[in-house]
């Protein structure tokens, strides 16, 4: 089988790495990849829908795997659809799940599926009126995609009202924030659930969790995530069971009667609250970085799950995976999430350890290659350490040993993903 990986980060880098196990998987492609993924397989500088599909033709590409939102959202899949290419990804209409916040909250409500109490709108009076209705914090958020920033938590009233003006005036986040939701702020723990769907069967993957402020101690701005860790003891049979009945169930089923049965990944941001889920949000691809931690977990053939999901025969597969933990701490850039900064070499030591070498591995994602094939970290997320284990604890101490071997100027890390789990632990 021939493959094509659409994006660019540690999240397309790590499905590739699964393919690359696959023995049916001949040749792997990515669009556009980055500076180490040309080295699983190779990156192609194509962006337009049309002449990627026109590639795909071309060169006899069985599947299309989409990672991140926006070409999902802005209707790749339909396009591979019309021309009868295998795609994984929902289409742009079930998209809106993530496209759309207000979308999203009110299919939540039409279904009764348990969100946070919210208004959407457009005007300031009835955002201050609302705002002035709840307890602090309170939680505001633009309606459109804004690469995970555009969400404020307000720790008061005042902070809420200076949020809602700038994003209704368009300055925070442009027309992305001309529309938005303000809701009630949820205390409990985050979980991250991703569901495998072909539209009429789902498989629901092991659950995560991620660390999305910069620090130690869930400090600091929020970030695409710092470090994420599966599965987590964080759920149980009962979370899993009202996840099934309250969420996934009515969900997938309100999809298919709204006429866009969902197909891809629909990944589900918990808030676990005094024992119950409740939504935060959907997202319509992997979670990055948890993708990076579940995709080595996967015992079943990585093409698999994504080809028979794309073509609607999830029931035909069987989805498998090891009894083991996966932890993956993040390195990021010297200014990340503030701004880009400069180029830095990565070096990585060449100490041979037999325990790292076969339980642990990086996963590239703003990382570019040279001509004398040096990689340097170009920005962002720049890689992530994914160490597995029999337990969380040899998953996180092989991780942060991969860690201490890579060296570039400015690295940030959080040194303690993980940290609800382990405290758990005996
Ligand atoms: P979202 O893009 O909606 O997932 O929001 C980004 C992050 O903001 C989430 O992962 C949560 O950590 C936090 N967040 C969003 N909504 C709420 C809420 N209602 N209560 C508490 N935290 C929230
Ligand atoms: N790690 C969270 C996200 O991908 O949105």
């Amino acid at each position: 089988m021939n493959i094509l990986i659409i994006g660019s980060g540690g999240r397309e880098y790590s499905i590739g790495l699964a393919l690359k196990k696959d023995q049916s998987v001949k040749k792997i492609y990515f669009a556009p990849g980055n500076g180490a993924s040309g080295l699983l397989g190779e990156n192609i500088a194509i962006s337009d829908f049309h002449k990627l599909a026109d590639f795909v033709e071309a060169k006899s590409i069985d599947l299309t795997i989409v990672g991140p939102e926006g070409p999902l959202v802005e209707g790749i899949v339909d396009i591979f659809q019309e021309r009868d290419l295998t795609i994984f990804g929902p289409t742009a209409q079930a998209a809106q799940l993530e496209g759309s916040k207000i979308f999203m909250k009110n299919f939540l409500a039409r279904h009764n599926v348990p969100t946070a109490r919210y208004i959407e709108t457009d005007s300031i009076e009835d955002a201050y009126r609302f705002i002035n209705s709840l307890k602090v914090p309170i939680v505001v958020k633009a309606d459109g995609l804004c690469g995970g920033k555009g969400v404020i938590i307000a720790a008061s009233k005042d902070e809420a009202k200076r949020a809602v003006g700038e994003m209704l005036s368009g300055n925070s986040f442009g027309d992305a924030g001309t529309k938005i939701v303000v809701e009630e702020f949820l205390d409990g723990y985050e979980l991250s659930v991703f569901v495998i769907c072909d539209g009429k069967d789902y498989v629901v993957l092991p659950a995560a969790q991620d660390h999305k402020r910069l620090l130690n101690d869930d400090q600091g701005p929020n970030t695409g995530g710092m470090g994420a860790y599966a599965p987590t003891p964080l759920v149980n049979d009962d979370i899993y069971r009202k996840l099934n009945e309250r969420v996934i169930e009515p969900t997938l089923e309100g999809m298919k009667a709204e006429g866009m049965p969902f197909s891809g990944v629909l990944f589900i941001g918990v808030m676990v609250v005094e024992g119950e889920p409740i939504i935060l949000e959907y997202n319509v691809r992997f979670g990055d970085p948890e993708c990076e931690e579940l995709m080595p977990l996967l015992k079943t053939p990585a093409s698999e799950l994504f080809y028979k999901a794309a073509i609607g025969d999830l029931k035909s597969a069987e989805i498998e995976f090891y009894d083991k933990y996966a932890v993956g701490v993040v390195m990021a850039s010297r200014d990340y999430p503030y701004k880009s900064s400069e180029a830095a070499e990565i070096i990585i030591d060449d100490i041979i350890h037999d325990d790292i070498e076969a339980n642990a591995h990086i996963s590239f994602a703003g990382v570019s290659l040279d001509e004398d094939d040096k990689l340097f970290a170009t920005g962002g997320r720049v890689l992530v350490c994914v160490g597995i284990g029999d337990t969380i604890k040899e998953a996180h101490y092989r991780a942060y040993l991969l860690c201490g071997q890579v060296h570039f100027i400015g690295k940030q890390c959080r040194t303690d993903i993980a940290y609800q789990a382990l405290g758990l632990e005996v």
